[in-house]
């Protein structure tokens, strides 16, 4: 995570402004240090009786303390104000080319939506969002539980979800990439582990996922992993989780779909590998204290008959 090192306009106009700050603090903190040393080397020089000449010092309060500090925050103003219509005027490249994705903070985790006019094309994913790069993606913040907020900084800037209300945020990514964001805005005991990761790909490849994610998930016809999904089916899991296609169909906890394709689990606290989802799922608690996801105790052979069925979800 790297807010100098941007990737798309917004984060490009938030990383000049901030150069700008940077070069104009660093030259008023030089300029500001080498008057006091000045002065105290000629106090010392001076002794107790020699006094500036008052209109000199009225002067020096005029211009170093009124007109120059006013000067230097006008500039601010105006290089912030104008980084903020960059922001804003991001939408306005060409609306009718973008994706729309709505994104729901939970407790300790993001929802994320595949917007389409045609409900057919629309699907749910969570705690990694890929997007095509060169095209304006519109993404719509949400909350259905406290404030979070939302950080990619190679990408854009924070933006608040807030219950009862919707935000929105323009961002485009130019080049390939995976860049990892996390909430900044305390949210609850596991707020420093709800985080993100946006996979930026070339439109051939973003379209290839996005056909992967559409497709549903049968209940699956080989021995072991019908096993594994009557495990997943039996023991709570689909109240909280769904799979479309299947009877699977909570929505308290992220989709699980295509959960085998995704890279982390926990909303970026591990890999997506085998060992770690057995741990996951054997004591969620432990790893990351206070989630809403419950111990679910199982015998060996039926939790290893869940993890092959929850590898398999492509
Ligand atoms: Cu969500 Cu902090």
């Amino acid at each position: 995570m790297n807010a100098l090192d941007p990737t798309g306009a917004g984060a490009s106009a938030i990383a000049d402004l901030w150069w700008l700050m940077f070069s104009i603090g660093t030259v008023a903190f030089v300029v500001v240090t080498g008057l006091v040393l000045y002065a105290l080397w000629r106090g010392r020089r001076a002794g107790e009786n020699e006094r500036p000449e008052p209109r000199h010092a009225r002067n020096l309060v005029i211009w170093g303390g009124i007109v120059v500090p006013a000067v230097i925050l006008f500039v601010v103003l105006v290089a912030s104000l104008q980084t903020s219509r960059r922001l804003v005027t991001l939408g306005n490249a060409d609306p009718s080319n973008a994706l729309t994705i709505e994104i729901t903070g939970r407790q300790f985790w993001w929802d994320v939506r595949y917007r389409d006019e045609s409900p057919h094309l629309e699907f749910r994913t969570a705690n990694e969002i890929h997007v095509p790069t060169g095209r304006p993606v519109n993404l719509r913040l949400r909350s259905s539980d406290v404030i979070h907020s939302f950080w990619i900084p190679n990408v854009h800037g924070k933006m608040d979800l807030v219950p009862g209300q919707e935000n929105s945020i323009w961002i485009e990514a130019e080049e390939e990439g995976i860049f990892e964001g996390q909430c900044a805005e305390f949210c609850g005991l596991a707020h420093a582990q709800m985080r993100i990761i946006l996979v930026a790909q070339e439109p051939e490849d973003f379209d290839t996922w996005r056909t992967e994610q559409l497709r549903r998930q049968d209940r699956p016809e080989d021995p072991e992993l019908a096993r594994g999904f009557d495990v997943f089916m039996s023991n709570g899991c689909a109240f909280c989780h769904a799979v479309r296609g299947t009877l699977a169909g909570g929505r308290v906890g992220p989709d699980l779909t295509h959960f085998g394709s995704r890279r982390t689990i926990a909303a970026g606290l591990l890999p997506n590998t085998r060992g770690h989802l057995a741990g996951w799922i054997a004591d969620p608690q432990a790893l990351k204290p206070g989630n809403l996801m419950p111990a679910i105790p199982l015998e060996g052979e039926s939790l290893q008959a869940l993890l092959t069925y929850m590898e398999s979800l492509h």
